[in-house]
């Protein structure tokens, strides 16, 4: 998986991937991150990006010239047309099947915006415009590095143990992860659960298979009612009642 950035800040990037789980993704050469500065491909000597809005208003808006011309050296450079995507509060809310979808890209290309947006002819070069939330930030940096850093550990080798994003939240089972513990058996008189200590594995998966479920739908129905997987469950209902072994009794 290769990565561009295509920003105003690229100093933004050098802190979260030089730490940590993509330090080492980088350095084994599961990926390879770049950032682009958009101002080298600004037309003027004042290096000029962007401009006031046509029809007045607050804010600059990005021109569309320097990132046209800097997409078109990208894919000349690289020989080959990258994924597109463009960073924006206006775009499809990132989820882990979209980290999922960018982890499979060979070439991706991110456009971070910045001032009081896009000149709206720069979206004609985007394969998809994303957000992270129904919030806005000051640029597409910190969203970039969000999708990049939730793509790249999926990505085969990245992680120890390859079943660790499977059991994570939204993962394969698309529930919540189950609750964790660790020693000591007893802390401040809250005890690990029998059934963790047991060390009997069906037991333990039996447990841990039912406090997803349960946690998930306490904090997050939602996803529940939109499992195609389970069209034989009806999570809909007053709490539970419709889910195979499961009594209002076992809610946390
Ligand atoms: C101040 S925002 C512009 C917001 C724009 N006026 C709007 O309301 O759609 C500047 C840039 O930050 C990025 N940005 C801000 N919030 C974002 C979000 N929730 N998800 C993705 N990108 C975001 C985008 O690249 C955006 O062009």
């Amino acid at each position: 998986m290769r990565v561009t950035f295509l920003t105003l800040f690229p100093q933004m990037f050098t802190g979260p991937f030089s730490s940590s789980i993509i330090k080492r993704a980088c350095e084994k050469g599961l990926v390879e991150i770049e950032t682009v500065n958009l101002r080298d491909f600004a037309q003027d000597r004042r290096r000029t990006v962007d401009d006031t809005p046509y029809g007045g208003g607050p804010g600059m808006v990005l021109k569309p010239e320097p990132v046209f011309d800097a997409v078109e050296a990208i894919t000349r450079r690289k020989g080959k047309k990258p994924y597109i995507i463009l960073t924006t509060p206006q775009g499809e809310v990132f989820r882990q099947s979209i980290a999922a979808e960018l982890a499979a890209k060979e070439q991706l290309l991110i456009i971070c915006g910045h001032y009081e947006g896009y000149d709206e002819r720069i979206r004609t070069l985007a394969d998809r415009e994303l957000s992270i939330g129904d919030y806005v930030l000051t640029g597409g940096e910190l969203p970039a590095m969000v999708m990049i850093d939730a793509a790249v550990r999926l990505l085969p080798g990245v992680l120890g143990d390859p079943a660790a994003a499977e059991n994570d939240s939204f993962g394969s089972t698309g529930l919540l992860d189950y609750p964790q513990y660790t020693k000591p058996a007893v802390y401040k008189g809250m005890a690990v659960p029998e059934a963790l200590l047991s060390g009997h594995h069906a037991q333990i998966a039996a447990w841990r298979k039912k406090q997803a479920l349960l946690r998930t739908l306490k904090r997050r129905r939602d996803l529940l009612t939109q499992r195609p997987d389970r069209p034989d469950v009806d999570f809909t209902g007053e709490a539970g009642k419709n889910i195979p072994g499961f009594t209002r009794t076992d809610e946390e």
